[in-house]
């Protein structure tokens, strides 16, 4: 019996799909950036559609030079976690520029978007007295701060407010204290959530809600506040966490919230207690992107622009899509065989976008996933439709087979 049995199913499964290619979708290397949306992989130059750049500032001017200044300034590295060693005067600034943003009164920045809710989560909620309510389809990191905090956890259908309510009602008034937990946009099929209802509910009930905007921020609402500003209710959730490495162009995350007590989390959350403070870096560009986001619409404008363009293009072409149009276009396939083939496919036409499978998907589907940048430029577009296109015609041919 060894610790390694466990990894051989998926170990074979994996190296059957891989090998079949002769590349691996799990394990690509960018050889050489050339900007937000190309990079040299494999010796060619390929359009990358499957990234997290919704807003495309990976090489905006202004990150870049508050980047560098800041390294010159105070450093690579900060050497240590925000509760000790690890909190420089940007991370405090960044923290009250994104209360301002968002019209919160308090935020706390975190190392990545991941420990911002592990944080929260685990921090907020302890058992036996308190107990978690989770969309089914809430990314890895709400699930581990559920496991972390110990609390029950229930978990509620995908986008359901009535499968929500009910579980709050079935819990009467036995227990403490709750927490809701859910995401603006979704990031595997990019649809979003009612989260005016799930606010509704939860306050109802009184139950606290915990929004994760992690791809909405920057992209949803007039401002760009997220999912829950286009629905109305900007300020009403109690927790609204996000993170740096999406439409910020960084690296890490953060939560905010008008409860006071949201700043005990200083002295009660292990994800922020014990782990390096994101580097003086990141918090700069994260600063910098965050001024551009507040300033200027242009972008979220363009990523619009760009997004209704590949949805109508991939609806003429046929492709079953997971929702209705947002800057992720999930593209449905028949099983795992047929993504694999049809991610490769598009590799070999020079788009690179995200096959995703069991179990990293909702309702066991199979997907190739892309998302839209601002920064795609109409050539850049071309690419993506010609390649899809091409797709469409080898499946039709059955040339790519389910
Ligand atoms: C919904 C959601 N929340 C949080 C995160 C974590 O963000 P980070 O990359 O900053 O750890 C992700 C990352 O993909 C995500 O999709």
């Amino acid at each position: 019996m060894s610790l390694f049995d466990k990894f051989q199913g998926t170990a074979e499964l994996y190296t059957s799909l891989v090998s079949g290619l002769g590349r691996d979708p799990f394990g690509l290397s960018m050889e050489k950036m050339l900007g937000p949306t190309r990079a040299i992989i494999e010796g060619r130059e390929i359009v990358l559609a499957g990234t997290n750049n919704y807003l495309g500032m990976t090489f905006q001017e202004d990150a870049i030079n508050a980047a560098k200044e800041a390294v010159e300034q105070s450093g690579t590295g900060t050497t240590g976690s925000r509760f000790a060693n690890g909190t420089y005067a940007g991370h405090r600034a960044l923290e009250q520029e994104l209360a301002a943003f968002l019209g919160y009164k308090h935020c706390i920045v975190f190392s990545t978007g991941y420990q911002a809710n592990l944080g929260a989560i685990s921090a907020l909620v302890s058992p036996p007295d308190d107990v978690i309510l989770i969309d089914a389809d809430c990314h890895a990191c709400i699930y581990d701060g559920c496991q972390l905090s110990g609390a029950e956890t229930i978990r509620f259908r995908h986008n359901d407010p009535e499968s929500l309510d009910k579980r709050l009602s079935r819990l009467g008034d036995k227990v403490k204290g709750k927490l809701v937990c859910f995401e603006g946009m979704y990031s595997m099929f990019g649809d979003t959530a009612p989260v005016k209802e799930f606010v509704e509910i939860a306050h109802k009930h009184g139950a606290y809600a915990l929004l994760d905007e992690a791809h909405s921020f920057g992209v949803y609402g007039e401002n760009g506040r997220g999912v829950c500003e286009a629905q109305g209710i900007l300020n009403e959730v109690d927790f609204y966490t996000g993170t740096f490495s999406k439409s910020l162009a960084s690296i890490g995350g953060f939560v905010a919230s008008n409860h006071p007590e949201l700043e005990y989390l200083r002295f009660s959350s292990r994800p922020y207690m014990f782990t390096a403070s994101p580097s003086p870096a990141n918090v700069a560009s994260a600063s910098a992107a965050l001024a551009k986001i507040a300033s200027d619409s242009s972008m979220r404008t363009k990523l619009w622009e760009n997004a209704r363009r590949i949805h109508a293009a991939f609806t003429q072409l046929g492709f079953e899509l997971c929702a209705e149009v947002s800057p992720v276009i999930a593209v449905k396939l028949a099983n795992k065989e047929q993504a694999f083939v049809a991610w490769n496919f598009l590799m070999e036409n020079n788009v690179y976008v995200n096959l995703a499978i069991p179990p990293g998907t909702p309702n066991a589907t199979s997907i190739l996933r892309l998302s839209v940048s601002a920064a795609h430029t109409p050539e850049d577009l071309d690419v993506v439709v010609n390649a899809y296109t091409a797709l469409a015609q080898s499946m039709a041919d059955g040339a790519v087979k389910p």
